[in-house]
């Protein structure tokens, strides 16, 4: 029981009444503490009989305090008049002068001279009595029953007080008053009911007005919001997505099935991650690997190949995918290898890793968005409509496209947009036709083609939620503030 109730219980004792806010007098604690104090003693039962009071009171205001400090305008002005007057002009000049001469004026304290052609306010009496700041000490003490209701109105018609309306409890002895709190039980137990004992004992209110505690709730970061926007696209124009849970891969599916050779520059420690525990991976599909080594060493399908000595090991060495395109080989392998091709439009947004040099706007691993539609004979203008259609639904449609270079595909494109807000073309995203010979080894039909593009998941981010530095969206650096206020993800359709 809290000390403040047990307190309040005994002031009754002697007392056949109390109020509350003469409580909070006594024991010089906020109001506000003596009601909670009181809620707390109302819950165990009728110990108490509790009135509501609504009084009303006078307060003095600024000036009114000032007027209690220092007199009424009229009595200062009085007292500023010396014996052979003062000049109306003079007197005009004196704080509150307008307001304390008509004042003083009425009240008989001085008068207005003009015999000698000029106007000279001179005192009319000897002695004054200050009412007003009488009156207004009295108010402060809030001793009010000698001051007139006229008198009050009129300090009040002039700001000196203002009425405050102030709510309180008078408090009377309770048909179950006692001077301890009884213990309140918050649990009905089995043995309650089984001895019968619940009958003597007193339960808790549920308090149906307890704020309650506010939720614990988590908060999507605005990557994952775009995120959700691109994968909504991509399910509205018929995409199925990707199993991209394998970060981890080897360079034979992020390099080798690409017809990326063994000595491009990308594959070089400086580009990409290598694991090195474990270091090799051993499982491959033999008859396809075997096609893929000829395809890059002596050609095939038409194509003369890249000539060089191609070596099992570089295909084993474990990495971080540099780009989700490995997860789009295995899946193009996969479906090569039905019984009976299926036309297929697949999607992914998913982590990759590069080992690049980190700046405001790179960072060693990222997000990649990719598209890949497989069927028969798709061509560059299947390419062109598909990304147009892709990012209209972003309400990107200023496109640009600019012929580009990958291993894997042939024809290339950079894909630029123009940025209405940076007015600017930016590049969004690389494209292409995947190469004959990437697909012929894995077993596609020959009159079937691959069309696919990719972008950063980051790119987009950053310019919907205006980040400059990447640190601030990515890393230790995020503000989790951040990431709890920022607004859904709308991409303006
Ligand atoms: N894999 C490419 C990259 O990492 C993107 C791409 C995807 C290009 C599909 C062509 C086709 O940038």
């Amino acid at each position: 029981m809290s000390e403040l109730s047990e307190r309040i219980l005994q002031e009754l004792i002697e007392k056949d009444s109390i109020d509350t806010l003469e409580l909070a007098k006594i024991f010089e604690q906020d109001h506000q503490k003596i009601i909670g104090a009181l809620k707390s003693i109302e819950a165990h039962g009728n110990l108490l009989i509790v009135e509501p009071q609504t009084r009303k009171y006078f307060e003095l205001t600024p000036e009114g305090k000032l007027i209690v400090e220092k007199g009424s305008h009229e009595a200062l002005i009085y007292k500023a008049i010396p014996e052979n007057g003062m000049l109306q002009a003079e007197v005009n000049k004196l704080p509150n002068s307008k307001i304390g001469f008509s004042k003083a004026l009425a009240a008989g304290w001085v008068q207005l001279d003009k015999s000698t052609g000029q106007s000279i306010v001179k005192r009319k009496t000897n002695s004054i009595e200050d009412n007003v700041q009488k009156n207004l000490i009295l108010i402060a003490d809030n001793k009010l029953s000698n001051i007139s209701d006229k008198e009050k109105q009129d300090y009040k018609k002039r700001k000196l007080i203002q009425e405050v309306t102030i709510k309180s409890f008078l408090l009377k002895r309770g048909t179950e008053f006692s001077l301890t709190l009884p213990k309140l039980e918050t649990d009905l137990t089995a043995d309650m009911i089984n001895s019968g004992n619940w009958k003597n004992l007193k339960f808790k209110d549920y308090n149906f007005e307890a704020l309650g505690a506010s939720p614990e709730s988590g908060f999507l970061h605005p990557l994952l919001k775009v995120r959700a926007e691109f994968r909504q696209i991509f399910l509205e124009m018929g995409f199925t997505e990707m199993p991209t849970n394998n970060f981890v891969e080897n360079s034979f599916w992020n390099f080798d099935a690409l017809f990326q050779p063994q000595q491009h520059p990308a594959r070089d420690a400086h580009d990409t991650f290598f694991i090195s525990d474990p270091k090799n991976s051993t499982e491959f599909p033999s008859d396809y690997l075997e096609r893929v080594k000829t395809v890059h060493s002596v050609g095939g399908y038409g194509s003369i190949g890249y000539r060089y000595n191609w070596k099992i090991e570089e295909a084993q060495k474990n990495l971080l995918r540099t780009h989700t395109t490995a997860v789009s080989a295995r899946m193009l392998y996969k479906l090569a290898n039905e019984k009976e091709f299926k036309p297929t439009k697949l999607f992914s947004i998913d982590r990759v890793f590069r080992n690049e040099t980190l700046d405001a706007t790179h960072l060693a691993e990222f997000h990649q968005v990719e598209g890949v539609i497989a069927d028969y004979n798709l061509n560059l203008g299947n390419l062109i409509g598909v990304i147009s259609e892709f990012f209209k639904k972003l309400n990107i449609t200023q496109l640009e496209f600019k012929p580009a270079y990958n291993p894997y595909t042939e024809p290339s494109m950079e894909i630029f947009c123009f940025h209405p807000g940076l007015k600017k073309w930016i590049e969004i995203g690389n494209s292409g036709i995947f190469r004959p010979e990437m697909l012929l080894p894995m077993g596609l039909p020959e009159n079937v083609n691959v069309i696919a593009w990719g972008l950063s998941l980051e790119r987009p981010t950053m310019i919907k939620y205006g980040f400059n530095n990447i640190r601030d969206l990515v890393g230790p650096r995020v503000d989790l503030e951040m990431v709890q206020r920022n607004p859904l993800c709308r991409l303006d359709k």
